[in-house]
């Protein structure tokens, strides 16, 4: 090959070169134009270094000089192109990582069993138009007992049975023998706290449910833990009878544990309701308890000043957490709040 055809030869393959970079307008585009004219096995640059060989020795210092110009000019180009399309750095045309790893599965939470259960026992009891209703957890014995007719000396109130809070009194008021009641905080034991709350608020017909943490100092095993739910149902008017409640009982049972649970009323005692039942339903052919129902005692309508007269109730208060284990074949309370994710991730 002559001198002067290599010489042509490189001018033309240097202006496709810079004209192809120039209008390469994405990273695709220039990197084929790369690959087509400097690439190390295939490009246009690589044949005419091949041509070099055909070349007269005496024209070879010539044709060297102008290669080597050629690929100064053909690189900067492109690195100008490069700069132009996408960052000035010589990576950034490459993947900065690799989309063929597999990726990091995010971990995603759901909601707890025992909300999930609160949720599915609003819904139910929703449609039998009972409104949620809620009250504090750290709360006071004129809603916890007294106006639930417990009175001072009952055993429910005993410091062993009770977690009571410590108060903040001045210094002037605190005497060693002072238990004064009035200004005594515990956590409630009992939902039926929020009886009083609504029926100080509101008048009859009332018609409310409320879902919350009752606390109690047991010690933990399979059926007990220091902090569980209940579920408390409250229904006040004219001439409502027991009637009503075991209709209300079963239809919830029903509902929520499925067609084949059988409910059964035990006579039992207490304070704020006369007269008082326990309520059990029927699980692995064994009759359990799941809570305490009855008909509003006179003494806890006096004590929200409703004429016991005119006006007549039923009230009820169920384990949220024995409803939920019956539901979902659960044997051990403490599962429930083991934060074991083994456990608490099959809900
Ligand atoms: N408060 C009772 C308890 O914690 C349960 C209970 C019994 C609630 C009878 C009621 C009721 O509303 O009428 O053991």
């Amino acid at each position: 090959m002559s001198l002067s055809n290599f010489l042509s030869t490189l001018d033309d393959l240097q202006q496709q070169a810079l004209d192809a970079f120039e209008t390469a307008n994405d990273a695709d585009s220039l990197e084929e134009a790369r690959v087509r004219y400097l690439g190390a096995k295939k490009g246009a640059l690589k044949d005419v270094q091949k041509q070099m060989g055909a070349i007269d020795p005496s024209d070879r210092k010539t044709a060297g000089m102008r290669l080597n110009e050629f690929k100064t000019k053909v690189q900067a180009s492109f690195d100008e192109s490069k700069a132009r399309l996408g960052g000035g750095d010589q990576s950034s045309l490459a993947p900065t990582f690799d989309p063929t790893l597999p990726g990091i599965r995010p971990q995603l939470g759901h909601v707890h069993p025992i909300t999930q259960t609160i949720n599915h026992l609003m819904e139910i009891m929703g449609r039998m138009g009972f409104e949620a209703a809620e009250g504090p957890e750290v709360e006071d014995p004129w809603h916890n007992f007294v106006a639930l007719n417990i009175p001072e000396d009952h055993p429910a109130r005993d410091p062993l049975d009770n977690f009571y809070l410590a108060t903040a009194k001045t210094t002037s008021e605190k005497t060693t023998s002072d238990r004064n009641v009035e200004g005594e905080q515990l956590l409630r034991s009992q939902t039926s706290t929020v009886q009083i709350r609504v029926m100080e608020h509101q008048s009859p017909p009332i018609r409310v449910i409320s879902l919350g943490r009752v606390y109690r100092p047991d010690d933990p095993d399979a059926t007990h833990f220091p902090m569980f739910h209940q579920m408390e149902g409250l229904y006040v008017d004219e001439h409502v009878t027991m009637a009503n409640l075991k209709t209300v009982l079963r239809v919830f049972a029903t509902n929520y544990l499925g067609g084949d649970v059988q409910i059964r009323f035990r006579p039992s005692f207490f304070p704020f309701t006369e007269p008082s039942v326990e309520v059990d339903f029927l699980w692995n052919g064994t009759w359990i308890e799941f809570g305490g129902a009855g008909m509003v005692d006179p003494a806890v309508f006096e004590s929200v000043g409703y004429d016991p007269e005119k006006v007549s109730g039923f009230a009820f208060g169920l384990g949220v957490e024995r409803l939920c284990m019956r539901r979902h074949g659960i044997t051990d309370i403490r599962d429930l709040y083991s934060c074991d994710m083994r456990f608490l991730s099959q809900f």
